[in-house]
């Protein structure tokens, strides 16, 4: 049984911590948060050891492998600290802000030959492992363009948009991830543009809040990514892949598939699933068993720092693409 403990027992945190506490194949010994209560409300939810300090949690004797859902400027530290002390990390998106921290950490987790999982979660959807296994197995023939639409139901409060990196690190980061991974070959150049139609003192923070981006491969791939904070309808969430002899279209997913008629409407559906918690729930609990498969066996893990770097590269490609309003090569 391996042994994990949860540090950050915030929004994603107590995600991950549930789905630990509820993983035959895990204990969870431990959560750690500095902010008083926090680990404490979660560990008596979950019966585990509470912590304000994750350094010595990380350090425990008895925890294998750790998940780290703190905010994004502690996950490098966090994750080459447990890395030194020979423990598995599941962290959370993005690695970091800033790609050369990036860099030195994937440099030195593959010198330590660590075993770090970036926590790409999207990937685990398992509508977007059908896609992914439709296209190895040749069902729409060669992947010509990928269409991602993700907009969220409404703005992040403001403190979080102070230190979250921006629109393209911080929630394009997911869909540049996707976009990799579906396209199957690295994008080289990258088109955006961005604007501030929900919120515009976002300027405060030379951030946007509705962003288009077009990516392009070598050979000629294009992905297109279409993101808004804001959409009133709720959580959006599609997938478009279109290839040589077919497509693959992944909707929204909604509580029930009951649709409505009556007298002044028709086709009429529930609301969207709220949000991220709600909306990919599954693939959380699927990504931390990826985790806890690759941990057991010694095998590759199923994402990467390295894809963690890749991502943030697009993105900052991107910013600077938003800002000087040209294509930047990757
Ligand atoms: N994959 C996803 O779908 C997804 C969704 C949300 C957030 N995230 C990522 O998860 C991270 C956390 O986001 P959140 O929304 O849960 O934030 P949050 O603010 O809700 O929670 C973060 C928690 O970490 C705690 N913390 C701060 N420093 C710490 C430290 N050194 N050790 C232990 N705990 C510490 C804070 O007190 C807080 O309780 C961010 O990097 C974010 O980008 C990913």
């Amino acid at each position: 049984m391996l042994r994990v403990a949860v540090l950050g027992a915030g929004r994603i945190g107590r995600i991950h911590a549930a789905n630990v506490a509820a993983d035959r194949r895990a204990k969870l010994v431990a959560v750690a948060d500095p902010l008083k209560g926090a680990a404490q409300e979660l560990a008596s939810r979950l019966s585990c050891e509470a912590a304000l300090d994750a350094v010595s949690v990380i350090e425990r004797k008895d925890v294998d492998a750790v998940v780290i859902g703190t905010p994004t400027d502690t996950h490098v530290d966090l994750l080459l600290h447990a890395v030194k002390h020979g423990k598995a990390v599941l962290c959370e998106k993005p690695i970091d802000l800033n790609l050369g921290r990036a860099d030195a950490a994937v440099a030195e987790i593959e010198r330590l030959r660590g075993r770090v999982m970036l926590a790409f979660n999207r990937r685990f959807d398992p509508s977007a492992q059908e896609i992914r296994r439709a296209i190895d197995a040749g069902e729409i023939g060669v992947v010509r363009q990928v269409i991602i639409t993700s907009r969220d139901p409404e703005v992040p409060p403001r403190e979080y948009s102070r230190h979250c990196g921006g629109i393209f690190r911080d929630m394009t980061i997911h869909d540049f991830d996707m976009g990799r991974w579906l396209l199957g070959e690295e994008p080289v150049e990258v088109m955006a543009s961005g604007s501030r139609l929900v919120d515009p003192s976002l300027a405060e923070f030379d951030d946007f809040d509705t962003i288009m981006v077009l990516m392009r491969t070598a050979s000629g791939r294009q992905c297109h990514i279409n993101n808004c904070r804001e959409a009133v309808y709720g959580y959006d969430q599609r997938l478009e892949v279109f290839g040589s002899v077919g497509m693959l279209l992944n909707d929204n997913l909604r509580p029930t598939t009951v649709k409505r008629w009556r007298k002044d409407e028709t086709d009429a559906r529930q609301p969207l699933l709220n949000f991220f918690l709600e909306r990919y729930a599954d693939a959380y609990r699927i990504e931390l068993g990826r985790f806890l498969d690759a941990v057991e066996s010694g095998q590759p893990m199923p994402v990467t720092a390295f894809d963690g770097r890749q991502a943030l590269r697009l993105a900052d490609c991107a910013l600077e693409s938003a800002r000087s309003g040209r294509a930047v090569k990757v």
